[in-house]
C-alpha cells in the first residue's frame, strides 16, 4: 500500500496549475511540486506574472507558493520523490496517421508513462488528470507494470471538470470529484489516498468513487452533453432568426422546466476552447472503433452544427454589408473563446477573422487579456490586421463591430462615441446577444443579434 505525502504533477497548463495550487492551499499537510518541459511556463509561474489569466489565481498562488507549492522544470527529480503523480499533459487531436483529426494524440501522455517507469525508485499512484481516450489506464498499467525494478504502480482515473473563467471557483466548490480505480485491493487503497486528499475541502457525498473505464468515459460524455446544448440551442437559432421567434425568450421557457435546466442554453456564434471539438471528436473516433456507427454520427453532428453557425454569422455579416466587404474595416470586439480567459484555443473569432480576411477586410482585434494569443493564431495570415487595447480608438473608421466575447466590459462600452467614429452606416453583429439591442440600434447602428430578429435602419 502506497501512502502520500509528496505529490507531483506533469504539466503546468490550464488545468494542472490551478488545480494543484487549490490542493496545495487546502492540503497543507502534503507537498506539491509542478513540473513542466516548457522553462518559460515555469518561470511565469515563480513570477508575479502567471502564465494564464484565472480570475482568484493570483491570490491562491500566493498563499501557497513557497509553502507547500513550487514549480520547476526538474522532471525526473520531481518523479523520483513523488508518492503520487497527476499527469495533466495536453492530448491534442491527432494531426496525422490512423485516426487524424479525430483520435486523440497519445505521444505526450505515452513519453511521460515511459519517463515514470523508467525513472522511478519507488512504488507510485499514477493518476490521469488529462482528459483520455476510455481504456487508457489499461496501457498505461501495460507500460509502467512493464518495468523491472519490482515497482508496484496503480492507476486511477481522476479527470477534471474546471471550466475556464471560472477554475478556482470550479475547483473550490465542485459539482462533482470523480475517481475511477481499478476495483482491487490495492486499486482501491490507492482511490482511498486521493479520496482523503479531495476530502479535505469537498464534501464526502461529492466525491464520487467508480471503475476506471467508467471514470475515462465520463469525461468525454460531460463534454459531449454540454456542447450538445450549446449546439441545440444554436440550431434554434437559426429556426428563430426565420420565424420572428426570439432564442433567448426559447431559452428561458424550456431552461425553466427543471428537468432541462438553464445552464449551457445561451445561443452564440458557437463554442469554442481547447476541449468541446477535441473531446468530441475523440468520442467519435472510439465509437467507431467499436464498430458504433450510428452512435459515431449522432456525436458528430454536433460538431457539424457548430461549425455552421459560425459559417451563418460570417455570411450574415457579408449579406447585410452589400455582399462585399472588401476594403472595409471590422472590429472583433473579443477574441478569447469565452470571457475571462485570455485562451483563444478554438476561438470562434478566428474563424471569422479568418474569413474576413479572405474577403479582403481590414480587421482590428481587441480584447481586454487574448490580443497577444490573438497575435500568435493570426500570424501567418495574409491581409491587414490590427490589434488595439482601446476599444473606442479601435472603432475608428470602421464599417462594422462584431462581438466575439461577452466580456463584461463590452456591455458598457459608451457605443455612442463609437458610432461617432464609424463609416455609416454602421454595423453591429452581436454574436454574444450581451448589448441592449434596441439601445444600440437606437443610437443609429444596423443591429444583428444571434436567433432574434434584426434592428435596421
Ligand atoms: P496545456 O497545453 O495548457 O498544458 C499542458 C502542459 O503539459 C504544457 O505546459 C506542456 O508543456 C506540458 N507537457 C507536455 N508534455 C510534457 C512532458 N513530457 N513533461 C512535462 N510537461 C509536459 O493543456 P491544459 O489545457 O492544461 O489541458 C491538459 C489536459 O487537461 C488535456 O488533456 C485537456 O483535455 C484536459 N482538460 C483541460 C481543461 C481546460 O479547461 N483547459 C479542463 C479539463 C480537462
Ligand atoms: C468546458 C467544460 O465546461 C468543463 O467542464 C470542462 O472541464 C472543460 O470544457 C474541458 O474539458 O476543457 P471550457 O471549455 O473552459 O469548459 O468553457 P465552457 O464554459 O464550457 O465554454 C465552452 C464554450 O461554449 C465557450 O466558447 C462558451 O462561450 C460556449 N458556450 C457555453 C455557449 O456558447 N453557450 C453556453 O450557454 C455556454
Amino acid at each position: 500500500m502506497i501512502k502520500v505525502k509528496n505529490i507531483l504533477c506533469i504539466g503546468a497548463g490550464y488545468v494542472g496549475g490551478p488545480t494543484m495550487a487549490v490542493m496545495a492551499l487546502k492540503c497543507p499537510e502534503y507537498n506539491f511540486h509542478i513540473v513542466d518541459i516548457n522553462q518559460d511556463r515555469i518561470d511565469a509561474w515563480n513570477s508575479n506574472d502567471l502564465p494564464i489569466f484565472e480570475p482568484g489565481l493570483d491570490e491562491v498562488v500566493q498563499q501557497a507558493r513557497g509553502r507547500n507549492l513550487k514549480f520547476s522544470t526538474d522532471v525526473e527529480q520531481g518523479v523520483k520523490d513523488a508518492d503520487m503523480i497527476f499527469v495533466s499533459v495536453n492530448t491534442p487531436t491527432k494531426t496525422f496517421g490512423l485516426g487524424a483529426g479525430e483520435a486523440a494524440d497519445l505521444q505526450y501522455w505515452e513519453k511521460t508513462a515511459r519517463m515514470i517507469a523508467e525513472v522511478s525508485e519507488t512504488s507510485k499512484i499514477v493518476v490521469e488528470k488529462s482528459t483520455l481516450p476510455v481504456r487508457t489506464a489499461e496501457a498505461m498499467s501495460r507500460i509502467l507494470k512493464s518495468n523491472s525494478k519490482n515497482l508496484e504502480f496503480e492507476v486511477l482515473s481522476n479527470p477534471e471538470f474546471l471550466a475556464e473563467g471560472t477554475a478556482i471557483q470550479d475547483l473550490l466548490l465542485p459539482d462533482r470529484v470523480l475517481i475511477g480505480s481499478e476495483q482491487t485491493t490495492n486499486g482501491l487503497a490507492a482511490c482511498q489516498e486521493l479520496v482523503n486528499i479531495y476530502q479535505e475541502w469537498v464534501d464526502k457525498d461529492k466525491v464520487l468513487t467508480a471503475n476506471i473505464w467508467s471514470a475515462e468515459l465520463s469525461k468525454l460524455v460531460a463534454n459531449a452533453f454540454l456542447a450538445q446544448r450549446v449546439s441545440s440551442i444554436n440550431s434554434i437559432s437559426a429556426l428563430c432568426e426565420a420565424t420572428e421567434a426570439n432564442v433567448d425568450e426559447v431559452s428561458i421557457a424550456i431552461g425553466a422546466d427543471t428537468r432541462i435546466g438553464s445552464k449551457f442554453l445561451k445561443s452564440s456564434v458557437g463554442f469554442g476552447g481547447s476541449c468541446f471539438k477535441k473531446d468530441i471528436l475523440n468520442l467519435v473516433y472510439i465509437a467507431q472503433s467499436y464498430g458504433l456507427q450510428e452512435v459515431a454520427d449522432y456525436w458528430r453532428q454536433v460538431i457539424i452544427m457548430n461549425d455552421y453557425q459560425q459559417e451563418r454569422f460570417v455570411l450574415k455579416m457579408i449579406k447585410n454589408m452589400f455582399n462585399t466587404l472588401a476594403g472595409k474595416k471590422i472590429l472583433i470586439l473579443g477574441f478569447a473563446f469565452k470571457a475571462n480567459t485570455g485562451d483563444t484555443r478554438e476561438s470562434p473569432a478566428i474563424f471569422v477573422a479568418k474569413k474576413l480576411l479572405e474577403e479582403q477586410a481590414s480587421i482590428v482585434i481587441c480584447d481586454p487579456k487574448a490580443i497577444d494569443s490573438a497575435k500568435h493564431d493570426l500570424k501567418d495570415l495574409e491581409g491587414d490586421i490590427s490589434y488595439e487595447l482601446d476599444p473606442y480608438e479601435a472603432s475608428k473608421d470602421c464599417h462594422a463591430i462584431a462581438v466575439m466575447t461577452e466580456w463584461d466590459c463590452f456591455k458598457d462600452l459608451d457605443y455612442q462615441s463609437m458610432h461617432n467614429n464609424m463609416v455609416k452606416p454602421a454595423f453591429l453583429f452581436d454574436g454574444r446577444n450581451i448589448l441592449n439591442h434596441q439601445k444600440v440600434h437606437d443610437i443609429g447602428f444596423n443591429v444583428y443579434p444571434i436567433g432574434k430578429d434584426s434592428l435596421t435602419h
